[in-house]
């Protein structure tokens, strides 16, 4: 029994609330109308003091802290894995239980990593007091929307994903770098890159995360493994994962091949996707309508098409094979962050 059900009027702290992901949580709480006791508005020394518009009134910025973190019931942490690795842990011991947006917790053996879609069942079983549950990378939130119905009705042999990432996943700093580089290049200028290690505007490369030189793969890829692996429960699944930014501001698109455990037709692959919660099947083949970064920004659902026989698959007579291709696009701050962590509470709280 979870240490939060049914609690009324639940103190809500958020960590990072002036960056990308923590204001999307205050634009989250008022579409919603998530119900809540006090709310503690918590961010760096640097923003203390500073004010924040939210449910027509204004709202005072705090230095965050161990007194600011007391009498928290649920804390959204989104301030980077440095200030989770320090303060989640005083937080949870203090009582609150803690959604973790960072990487810092989500492949700690106790800890859940949760898309409430997929697992959200192992929320039942956090315990009272203090606890830590960790929202996986916003590729595998929005990959999984899309692999786990398919997992469900035909098995997953092994799935090779292309990500196409928009800026927002390196926060509020990377975006203002995207809109000032992309003003600077039409303006006929050469942009400096600060935030990330190349230029944004009017490029595509290789996902910023560190790269290790033994696999070639960047932190990123080795992320979406691992989270996969964790949430389905084992290493069975073969994953494999190409991670490259996109010059767009904040909806993920990924490509997607995927060989099922049993074959299908083509739709029923469609069915089990429009079937499925969280998504939204966009694919008009007629149309050349498909996913698109724009169509997934500011929407809850991660939307899916171009679903095909992958031109690889073996096909028997009746056109089934094991082997498709999706395209998937997803607002990686709304469903890939600050939403994924909101119903995460909402299932604690026992409002979902
Ligand atoms: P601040 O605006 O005061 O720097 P984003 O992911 O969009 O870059 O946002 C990061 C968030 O994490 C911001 O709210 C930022 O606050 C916050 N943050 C960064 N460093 C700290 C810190 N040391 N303590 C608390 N909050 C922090």
């Amino acid at each position: 029994m979870s240490g939060l059900r049914g609690k009324r009027d639940p103190v809500v702290a958020i960590v990072g609330a002036t960056g990308a992901v923590g204001r999307e949580f205050l634009a989250l709480f008022e579409e919603r109308a998530f119900g809540h006791g006090e709310l503690r508005l918590l961010a760096s020394a640097r923003s203390a003091g500073g004010e924040i518009a939210y449910r027509g009134r204004a709202h005072t910025v705090r230095a965050l802290s161990r007194e600011a973190l007391e009498g928290v019931d649920l804390a959204l942490f989104s301030a980077g894995g440095s200030v989770s690795r320090e303060y989640a842990p005083i937080a949870s011991e203090m009582g609150a239980v803690v959604v973790d947006n960072s990487s810092a917790f989500r492949m700690e053996p106790g800890v859940a990593l949760v898309v409430p879609e997929v697992n959200g069942a192992l929320l039942d079983g956090i315990g009272a007091g203090g606890a830590i549950i960790a929202n996986p990378n916003c590729s595998t939130i929005i990959l999984m929307l899309a692999l786990h119905p398919l997992r469900e009705r035909f098995g997953i042999e092994r799935a090779i994903v292309s990500t196409y990432q928009a800026a927002s996943g390196a926060g509020a700093a990377a975006m203002e770098e995207l809109r000032s580089q992309t003003r600077t290049v039409l303006d006929g200028g050469a942009p400096e890159p600060k935030v990330f290690p190349e230029v944004c505007a009017f490029n595509v490369f290789s996902h910023n995360s560190k790269v290790d030189e033994a696999t070639g793969r960047n932190v990123e890829e080795q992320k979406m493994i691992d989270e996969v692996r964790k949430i389905w429960g084992g290493d069975s699944v073969r994953i494999s994962a190409t991670c490259i930014r996109v010059p767009t501001l904040r909806a993920h698109c990924e490509s997607v091949h995927v060989t099922l455990g049993n074959t299908a037709g083509v739709d029923e692959v469609r069915r089990a996707l429009s079937d499925a919660p969280g998504l939204e099947l966009v694919d008009d083949r007629a149309g050349n309508r498909f996913p698109t970064s724009l169509r997934a920004s500011g929407r809850d659902a991660v939307l899916v098409g171009r679903v095909r026989v992958a031109g690889d698959a073996e096909t028997d007579g009746a056109g089934r094979a094991r082997s498709f291709e999706l395209f998937i696009a997803g607002d990686q701050i709304r469903k890939g962050a600050a939403l994924n962590a909101i119903q995460i509470g909402e299932r604690l709280l026992g409002m979902a």
